[in-house]
C-alpha cells in the first residue's frame, strides 16, 4: 500500500520536474548587459554566491561526486583548432563556436555546483571559445539567478560566451490538469534557450551541438561522452540515462518521453501508475536490452533523460523548435515531440548511451555512479561500438498522458503526412 503511494507520487513528480521553468507574459529578456536584468539579486544571496562561484570554478570541480578527470585520449580531438571567420582573419575574437550549452533552471542552488563545475570543466577541455553557454533562471528565491550572475564574468574571462536571461511566471498554476498548456510554456522556455543560437546562427559552425541540460548532477565526462557519441556515431541525438529512488535500487526516470524503436515505454507501466516493473527495462526489446546491458548506445523513437547532445542543423536550417502538441495531436512532453519532429524531418538516428547515468540531487547522483558506474568504467578502451540505424520509425508510438490513458497511434499522428519520412543514414 505505502509502495503504492510512493510511485504515484514520484510519477507526479517526474512532471513536477516539466513544470520548474515557466513562461512569464511580460517577458524580460536580457542577454548578456548585466545592467538590463530586471531581476533584483537578492543580497544576502549575492553575498554567498562569490562562494560558490569559486567553487564552481576550482580546478578541482570533481569532488561532490567522485567524478574523475576527462580521457584526454577518448575526447582530446573535440578541442579542434578555433574556427577563424576568413573575414576577419586578424581578429580572434570572431570565431565559429561549436558547443552550445543550453539550461532552464528553477531553485537548484544545491545541486548547481556539480551541475556548474561539470560544465565548465566540459569547456576547458573543449576550449572555451569554441563554447557558448545560455541559461535561462526563473523563480529561483534559494541563490540560483545570484550564483549565475556570478559567474557570468568568469565564463567570460575564460573565453566562452555567457547568456542569462530570467523568465518569472509560474506554469503550475495553469492548473494541474492543463498539462497541454503547460508543455507549451515548457517548450517555449526551451527555445529561449536556445535564443542566442538562433538569432545569430553566424557565429557558429555548420555542425554546432547543441547540450541541453536539466537540473541534473553530471560530471563532464558525461557530457564529454554524450558529445563524442553524437559525434562518432553520426547521430542527430544522443541521450543519457536518468535514475530516481523510490526504493533502494534506482527506477529508470523519464518514463513518460522515452520510447524505444518498439514505440513502448522504457519499462512496462500498468494504468495503475505502479512502478513495481521498473527493474525490468526493455522487457519486449531484447536489442535494445543487450546493448543496455552491454553499456552500449542503441537507437530509440524518443529520449531526453535529462541529458542530449542535440545537432544545431534541423533548428537553423530546419526551422525545428520545441513545442508543445497540436489542438488535435496527443497529448506528450515537448522532448518527444522534439523527437516525433526529428523522425518526420529525416533526422532519426536518435540513441541513448547507457554509460551516461544521472540524477537530480547531489546523494542520489552518488548512489547512481555507485550502482551504474561512471562513464570511464565503461569506456575505457576509446572503442566503441556503431549503431547500426534504422531508417525507418516504429509504424505505432504510444502516447502516455497519464498512466491510465495509454495509446498507441501512427507515429506520425497530425502531422502533415504529405511527404515520406526516410533517415538520411550518410
Ligand atoms: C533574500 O533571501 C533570503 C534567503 O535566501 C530571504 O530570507 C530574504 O527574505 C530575501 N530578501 C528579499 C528582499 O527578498
Amino acid at each position: 500500500m505505502v509502495k503504492g503511494i510512493r510511485v504515484v507520487l514520484i510519477f507526479i513528480g517526474g512532471l513536477t520536474v516539466w513544470n520548474q521553468s515557466t513562461r512569464s507574459d511580460g517577458r524580460t529578456v536580457a542577454f548578456q548587459d548585466p545592467n538590463r536584468w530586471a531581476k533584483k539579486a537578492n543580497a544576502s544571496n549575492l553575498a554567498l554566491a562569490g562562494h560558490y562561484a569559486q567553487e564552481i570554478m576550482a580546478p578541482d570541480p570533481t569532488n561532490h561526486l567522485g567524478c574523475r578527470e576527462p580521457d584526454i585520449d577518448r575526447y582530446g580531438y573535440l578541442r579542434k583548432d578555433i574556427v577563424v571567420n576568413p573575414s576577419h582573419q586578424r581578429d580572434f575574437t570572431v570565431t565559429q563556436r561549436k558547443h552550445f550549452f543550453a539550461l532552464d533552471l528553477t531553485q537548484c542552488v544545491d545541486r548547481i555546483r556539480p551541475l556548474m563545475s561539470a560544465i565548465i570543466q566540459s569547456m576547458q577541455l573543449l576550449g572555451p571559445e569554441n563554447c557558448a553557454l545560455s541559461i535561462v533562471e526563473g523563480r529561483s528565491t534559494d541563490g540560483t539567478f545570484e550564483v549565475l550572475q556570478t559567474l557570468r564574468e568568469k565564463v567570460e574571462a575564460m573565453g566562452a560566451s555567457f547568456y542569462l536571461a530570467t523568465n518569472e511566471a509560474n506554469p503550475t498554476k495553469a492548473g494541474d490538469d492543463d498539462k497541454k498548456a503547460r508543455v507549451a510554456i515548457l517548450a517555449e522556455l526551451r527555445n529561449q534557450a536556445l535564443a542566442p543560437l538562433l538569432d545569430s546562427p553566424a557565429q557558429y559552425a555548420p555542425d554546432t551541438t547543441i547540450l541541453f541540460l536539466n537540473d541534473v548532477a553530471p560530471c563532464a565526462e558525461d557530457i564529454l561522452e554524450l558529445l563524442h557519441q553524437r559525434i562518432q556515431q553520426k547521430a542527430d541525438m544522443t541521450c543519457a540515462m536518468d535514475w530516481t529512488y523510490v526504493g533502494p535500487h534506482p527506477s529508470f526516470y523519464d518514463v513518460w518521453i522515452s520510447r524505444g524503436m518498439t514505440g513502448d515505454t522504457f519499462f512496462d507501466l500498468p494504468p495503475s501508475g505502479s512502478y513495481d516493473n521498473h527493474w525490468d527495462l526493455f522487457w519486449n526489446d531484447r536489442p535494445a536490452q543487450n546493448h543496455f546491458y552491454n553499456h552500449k548506445p542503441f537507437q530509440v523513437f524518443s529520449c531526453w533523460n535529462g541529458l542530449v547532445a542535440l545537432s544545431a542543423e534541423p533548428f537553423v536550417n530546419g526551422g525545428l523548435r520545441f513545442r508543445g502538441s497540436k489542438p488535435e495531436e496527443c497529448v506528450q512532453g515537448e522532448p518527444q515531440i522534439l523527437a516525433k519532429d526529428l523522425w518526420k524531418m529525416g533526422h532519426g538516428k536518435i540513441a541513448v548511451v547507457p554509460s551516461v547515468n544521472l540524477a537530480y540531487d547531489v546523494e542520489s547522483a552518488q548512489k547512481v555512479k555507485e550502482a551504474k558506474g561512471y562513464v570511464s568504467d565503461w569506456a575505457r578502451d576509446g572503442s566503441s561500438q556503431q549503431i547500426e540505424w534504422e531508417p525507418k520509425p516504429p509504424a505505432k508510438v504510444k502516447c502516455m498522458p497519464t498512466p491510465k490513458d495509454q495509446h498507441w497511434l501512427p507515429w506520425d499522428e497530425s502531422l502533415d503526412s504529405s511527404d515520406e519520412s526516410r533517415v538520411d543514414l550518410r
